[in-house]
């Protein structure tokens, strides 16, 4: 390692391990994938950790409904996820699963470190009970009439005909969801950690000068709204962590879900004795720390993540990099539309490099959502990919194949322009570091018209049948040859596998 070279750990949101990865999920994965590629092309120690997300209540139903256990259920999931991100050359240095030994360890650690500074606190709440399944309810597991409009089948907590939110107990008619009982109202004694006392800790971190202007805002609103105390326990039956100290009572999937980041990079360090988890953890680690989110997870991340961290003597995050949602069509993913796509249904009929390409010439460092249009995703794959990029090698290549035994002019017929395409360089390493992906496909394509533009002029299929131009031909072919390897050579992160393949000496 160089004096220069930084030392990176990122992270993507982990996937529940109750359902499969659709292109939604994608848009994340393949964004953090694209970064830490580009971060290692670099020369950095980059690594990128990731885990499902095994516990909750939906896990548990889940497991029960299939007559199975939940850790039965995690692991066929878990099974699945791998396959998925393996196809769309997501590389993880580790996939671990937040139902560990090490993230027990940690949500245990930090919860223990919380406490004694005086951060938890434990109160009475009342909450909906299901008589029949002798469980608490979570909100969303009440259904009834919405109290506002009367639409039926409506979720505890809003309305999805109307729009209005409420509280549970508001519902007319309410159900079980899980039993169609009708809920009793019974009392709990709950722990919540205490978020008012990091504000200024929080505030000073908003200020670090890494996050987005759109998170900037949003934290700016939570603060004028002022800090709540958290809720972290939920009531057996639940599948997670019990609290130490409080038989029957579990750490909330939301309190250990993150802390999931520090489980998988210890199980990296035990892999790998020479890494640190101090060097990347510790209060005063040197390293750097990026978790990549979604836009609906931003209150998880911003605010109780860094501050559970602060109270338990971790480092905080260097900058939480949110991303927006995907649109099918203009429209939002739907089961009932056929814009629900599941990673392992688009796999059947396409390559998982044009999804890739595709959500990199969409991206931006902007939380703006991004649109999946079929017609322009079918466009962009045959006219960019196909007909400009690897165009410019199938026209050369082949004359060196056939008329020079494959090998290379010594020289170029045009230094200058090779010149002109490695000065982008600079330029396009920028845009990757800001995440400005779409800036970088435009930049090559840009590149790439103007390698196509080369050969459109210099006609190598006419110098070929001309006497006595051997050597032209060659250093044609040769220089777009060179063209197209310093284009590859920027969309590496994008096209893992086409670059590799357009590597390979026959
Ligand atoms: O929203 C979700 O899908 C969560 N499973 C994300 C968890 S991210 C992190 F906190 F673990
Ligand atoms: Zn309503």
């Amino acid at each position: 390692m160089t004096s220069d070279t930084r030392r990176i750990l990122v992270t993507s949101a982990l996937p529940y391990a109750n359902g499969p990865i659709h292109i939604g999920h994608l848009v994340e994965y393949i964004q953090t994938d694209i970064w830490v590629r580009f971060q290692k092309m670099q020369g950095h120690q980059c690594f990128y950790v990731c885990a499902d997300d095994a516990h909750g209540t939906p896990i548990m139903l889940k497991a029960h409904a299939h007559n199975i256990t939940p850790e039965q259920l995690i692991t066929q999931i878990a099974q699945e996820h791998i396959a998925d991100f393996a196809a769309f050359y997501i590389e993880f240095d580790q996939y671990h699963s937040t139902h560990s030994s090490e993230n027990q360890y940690y949500a245990t650690l930090i919860y223990e470190r919380n406490r004694q500074a005086g951060h938890i606190t434990e109160r009475t709440i009342t909450q909906a009970y299901d008589p029949v399944k002798n469980m608490f309810l979570p909100d969303r597991y009440i259904k009834g009439d919405c109290p506002i409009c009367g639409a039926s089948e409506q979720y505890g907590d809003n309305c999805e005909a109307c729009g209005a939110s409420y509280s549970p107990s508001e519902l007319k008619n309410p159900r079980s969801a899980v039993s169609g009982a009708i809920p009793e109202y019974r009392n709990s004694e709950h722990l919540f950690f205490k978020l008012q006392d990091f504000e200024a800790i929080l505030r000073t971190w908003t200020n670090s000068g890494t996050l987005q202007p759109e998170v900037i805002n949003k934290l700016e609103e939570w603060f004028k709204v002022g800090l709540q105390e958290w809720d972290i326990s939920r009531d057996a039956p639940y599948f997670g962590f019990e609290i130490p100290k409080y038989p029957g009572k579990y750490f909330y999937v939301w309190l250990d879900a993150p802390i999931g980041y520090m489980a998988s990079f210890q199980a990296l360090c035990n892999r790998n004795p020479e890494l640190k988890f101090a060097d990347f953890w510790g209060p005063e680690a040197s390293s750097e720390l990026y978790n990549f989110i979604g836009k609906d997870i931003m209150y998880f991340h911003t605010l109780f993540w860094p501050a559970m961290l602060h109270g338990a003597g971790f480092r905080t995050p260097t900058a939480v990099f949110c991303h927006g949602f995907l649109t099918v069509n203009g429209l939002k993913m739907s089961k009932s539309k056929g814009t629900f796509i599941k990673a392992a249904t688009y796999l059947k009929y396409l390559q998982s490099e044009a999804l890739r390409y595709y959500f990199a010439a969409k991206l931006s460092s902007s939380v703006e959502d991004i649109d999946l249009n079929l017609e322009d995703f079918v466009a962009k794959f045959n006219s960019d990919l196909v007909g400009k990029l690897v165009n410019i090698a199938s026209r050369c290549a082949g004359f060196i194949t056939k008329c020079f035994a494959g090998r290379l002019a010594p020289t170029l017929s045009e230094p200058d322009l090779y010149n002109q395409f490695i000065a982008a360089s600079p330029a396009i390493a920028e845009y990757y570091e800001r995440r400005e992906y779409s800036k970088v496909v435009k930049e090559v394509m840009a590149l790439a018209d103007i390698a196509n533009q080369y050969i459109n002029n210099a006609k190598p299929w006419e110098i070929a049948k001309q006497d006595g131009q051997e050597l032209q031909l060659q250093e044609i072919c040769t220089t777009g040859l060179n063209l197209f390897r310093v284009l590859i050579g920027y969309l590496r992160p994008v096209l893992p596998a086409i670059a590799a393949k357009s590597e390979v000496i026959y």
